[in-house]
């Protein structure tokens, strides 16, 4: 007898849209907006097709009873941006540079370790565009050195960041000597690419961490942290309270970097404005 597979049944209800939409809220703080349903329905239809699951009902009860938290990462990392480029908004990297030579300057010949979190690094390129930017510092100044934080919610994400290889058309705005410095070219499926020099890999470590926690478990504050291009994702109340607790963990004089198109205007915080994107812990 021949066998006869079933479609599954793929389509997803304004209803069922609605209670993805809440766990993805209440996990990951991400707003997917009224209009997402058909990208929503796109990916996680791939996730059904992929684990042969027969229609979304079961899928969404999967998803729930899944308490080791790796399928509802599975899906962030499914309908979530994970854009980034290295060198993005580089103002922030010059920005970076400045305010380090001049705590170098106040420091003297003591020894000055900065700690950086990178608190959305995505596929790394931001953690390593800070890495390159600090080491040439580093270079200059032997009396500095960096402890710099990586995390992303996205595991998968995560495991491209520490392996960092990228193909060559990613490194565009990475000046020439830089490349020529931090990257080795590769063949990687038959085809050129460049993978980060050791001696940046090892001034990061890259942690999963969900800016949602309610608490966050830092026992030392941090000099700058670059969180950047992910709180558009969140709404007003998920913001205020994740910048809050970022905050919490920022040195006196330490910075928080958003992104070009976030600002903190319309939230309650602790934080100076210095420039647009840029705040001060007094
Ligand atoms: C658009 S990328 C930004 C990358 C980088 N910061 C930049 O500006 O180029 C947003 C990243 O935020 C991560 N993300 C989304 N929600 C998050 C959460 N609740 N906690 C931590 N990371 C999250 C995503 O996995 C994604 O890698």
């Amino acid at each position: 007898m021949p066998v006869i597979e079933l479609e599954p049944k793929l389509e997803i209800s304004h209803k069922e849209y609605e209670l993805i939409r809440q766990l993805v809220y209440e996990r990951a703080g991400i707003n997917l907006g009224d209009n997402r349903q058909h990208l929503v329905q796109a990916r996680i239809a791939k996730i059904i097709r992929r684990k042969k699951l027969s229609c979304f009902d079961e899928y969404f009860q999967f998803l729930k009873s899944d308490r080791t938290g790796t399928e509802i990462a599975s899906l962030i990392d499914a309908i979530s941006t994970n854009t980034t480029y290295f060198f993005r908004e580089s103002d922030h990297f010059d920005f970076l540079t400045a305010s380090l030579e001049k705590r170098i300057e106040q420091a003297g010949n003591a020894p000055l370790t900065i700690r950086i979190w990178s608190a959305a690094s995505s596929s790394g390129e931001e953690p390593y565009t800070i890495a390159m930017v600090v080491h040439q510092l580093m270079l200059k100044y032997s009396q500095l050195s960096l402890k710099l934080l990586a995390t992303d919610i996205s595991q998968q994400i995560l495991e491209k960041a520490k392996v960092g290889i990228y193909p060559p058309e990613r490194l565009k705005n990475i000046p020439k000597s830089y490349i020529r410095q931090y990257f080795r070219k590769i063949t990687r499926d038959k085809e050129l690419a460049y993978e980060i020099a050791p001696e940046l890999k090892k001034l990061i470590t890259f942690a999963n961490f969900n800016l949602m926690i309610p608490q966050y478990p830092f026992k030392y504050g941090f000099d700058y942290v670059f969180c950047r291009n992910v709180m558009i994702y969140f709404d007003r109340t998920t913001q205020s309270a994740v910048v809050n607790k970022i905050a919490q963990h920022i040195k006196p004089g330490g910075y928080l970097i958003v992104g070009h198109s976030e600002s903190l205007n319309n939230i309650k915080h602790p934080l100076k404005y210095i420039r647009p994107t840029i705040y001060m812990k007094g």
